[in-house]
């Protein structure tokens, strides 16, 4: 379920909704660039519950990348809150921020971001190692089965294509079990039928694990696979569609 300060939309109105895993409550976000203020996030509130995927679609420049940073304690508001399980970002030290961000979340990105230096199951090992995981092969391994990439797990990214270069940053993603994923454009660089793929494979994780996705996206087929669609124009939420 997701909710805006105003409104709740919920299926069934009667239950009782868990508690939110994010809440952006009442959040503004100015850019200073060459003394002009550019706002790029204006009064913006959403509650999203665990287990959700969620995404938010809006033309170029209207804020998307922006909330996600904000949601994965990367940047901060200049007004109002970001609550991840129920700890307020802003109220973070440095030591909090960095293991709130590897513990707590799964970034994948447009452009992938692999190391081009190791191989598919080294960079999905990457999270665990910084989590101090000293046997991280087997879990890696799973994750990447999870992907249909097992037998690949040894190639470089370069002897990769971008739909299996994004299936290694997925696995990468989701391998020390975040409690949410944000995907800033996962199928922007990639044909429409691998795009589609993505969708479909962050879908089957998303229900079979409980993981929580939020997603920029321009992709209005996005709307077939998700929960909820957050739309953006200008800095602000102009509608929520459930699917
Ligand atoms: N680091 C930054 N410095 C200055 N302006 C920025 C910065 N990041 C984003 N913006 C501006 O904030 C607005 C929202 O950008 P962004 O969140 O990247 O939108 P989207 O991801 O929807 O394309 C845009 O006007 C953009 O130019
Ligand atoms: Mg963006």
């Amino acid at each position: 379920m997701i909710s805006t300060s105003t409104r709740t939309i919920s299926p069934a109105e009667s239950r009782t909704p868990p508690p939110p895993l994010l809440s952006i409550e009442r959040v503004v976000k100015d850019y200073q660039t060459d003394g002009e203020v550019v706002r790029a996030l204006n009064d913006v509130s959403i509650q999203i519950e665990p287990g959700k995927f969620v995404s938010l679609v809006g033309r170029s420049g209207c804020g998307k990348s922006t909330l996600l940073n904000l949601a994965g304690a990367l940047d901060f508001p200049t007004n109002g809150h970001i609550l991840l399980d129920g700890v307020a970002t802003d109220s973070l030290d440095e030591k909090g921020l960095t293991q709130l961000r590897r513990e707590k979340v799964g970034f994948i990105f447009q452009s992938f971001q692999l190391l081009h230096t190791l191989s598919a199951v080294e960079n999905v090992e990457l999270p665990l190692l910084l989590a101090g995981h000293r046997d991280p092969r087997p879990r890696a391994m799973e994750r990447l089965t999870s992907v249909g990439l097992a037998e690949l797990a040894h190639r470089m990214p370069h002897q990769l294509s971008g739909g299996q270069m994004q299936r290694v940053a997925i696995a990468r993603a989701l391998v020390h079990r975040p409690l949410i994923v944000l995907a800033d454009e996962p199928t922007g660089n990639l044909d429409s039928s691998t795009g589609t793929s993505i969708l479909e494979l962050l879908r089957r994780l998303c229900t079979e694990q409980s993981t929580t996705i939020l997603m920029a996206t321009h992709s209005i087929e996005s709307a077939a696979f998700v929960d909820f669609m957050v739309q953006m124009r200008d800095g602000c939420i102009e509608q929520i569609v459930q699917s």
